[in-house]
């Protein structure tokens, strides 16, 4: 792990700086795991990964969808490319529109929680630096296999979005697209989104609305997403912390996707 990544790590339960600490295997190779001893905290690496949160610490709805995405994850990239279709829409299209909201500098630190299968990767410049929070295994697999052949570069992590593991104001750049509807706690996502932004970015974050997933629950195979939802989907601009500037809320792609954009103050 490079340096630079270890300096802005935190411990997410107990907000304490990690060291990176090798130990040998009993097969005779090496495991790596982020600790800190004075907090008793220690987070295994697998696979090049850091592991923030265990399956059996997932409760609620993230244990609903963690499930859910692990196991449409080797289809999930087909089964969006597919359902977008069916909503006669271009991923391609509807990607590079929400990503042109995005404002990234050469050698920014760029965050996406919720990074799926790094799809939206894709489209982003070369010469920034990314950084990848995903609550599956089975998707951050995935994107892990893909990011060589995008000829893109990213370090990703296994946590939740209410608990992100890193020091406040380390990013230049914060996006979630997809997946915020039916987090456990979608406040606690976007007060998290905003602590890990530094002073005077813009924060943008966009999911389905309430009429695609009327759509998409009769559709067999997509319809496990949306059944049983608590409520109707709406845009959470009432979850958006009090303080926040230039804050913008619409509907995007003639109704199927909402849209928030605010800017943490300077
Ligand atoms: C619809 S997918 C979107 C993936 C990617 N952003 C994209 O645009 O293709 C939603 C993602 O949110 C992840 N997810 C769901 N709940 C989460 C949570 N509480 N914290 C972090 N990731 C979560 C899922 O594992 C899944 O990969």
């Amino acid at each position: 792990m490079n340096p630079e990544t270890l300096n802005i790590l935190r411990c997410p339960v107990r907000c304490a700086p990690l060291q990176l600490v090798t130990q040998s295997s009993s097969h005779g190779g090496a495991l790596e795991f982020l600790a800190n001893d004075d907090h008793g905290v220690k987070y295994r690496i697998h696979d090049g990964i850091p592991i923030f949160v265990e399956r059996e610490q997932i409760t609620d709805l993230n244990n609903k969808y963690r499930n859910i995405y692990d196991r449409a994850a080797p289809l999930y990239d087909f089964i969006s490319k597919v359902g977008l279709f069916v909503f006669g829409l271009s991923e391609e299209k509807i990607r590079k529109e929400f990503l042109s909201a995005l404002e990234i500098r050469p050698g920014d630190k760029v965050l996406e929680t919720s990074v799926g299968t790094g799809s939206n990767l894709r489209y982003l410049p070369r010469d920034a630096k990314y950084y990848g929070l995903d609550l599956s295994w089975g998707m951050l697999k995935v994107c892990k296999r893909k990011l060589p052949k995008m000829g893109q570069r990213a370090e990703l992590f296994l946590g939740e979005a209410e608990n992100l593991p890193f020091t406040d104001s380390s990013f230049d750049v914060v996006f979630q697209m997809g997946g915020i509807n039916f987090f456990s706690d979608r406040g606690k996502a976007i007060r998290e989104m905003v602590r890990v932004a530094k002073k005077g970015t813009r924060i943008i974050i966009m999911d389905e609305t309430e009429k695609v997933a009327r759509m998409s629950e009769k559709i067999p195979g997509i319809k496990v997403w949306f059944k049983d939802r608590r409520e109707p989907i709406a845009a959470p601009l009432d979850l958006i912390p009090d303080g926040m500037e230039e804050v913008e809320s619409r509907d995007l792609f003639n109704g199927q996707a909402w849209f928030l954009s605010f800017r943490k103050p300077a």
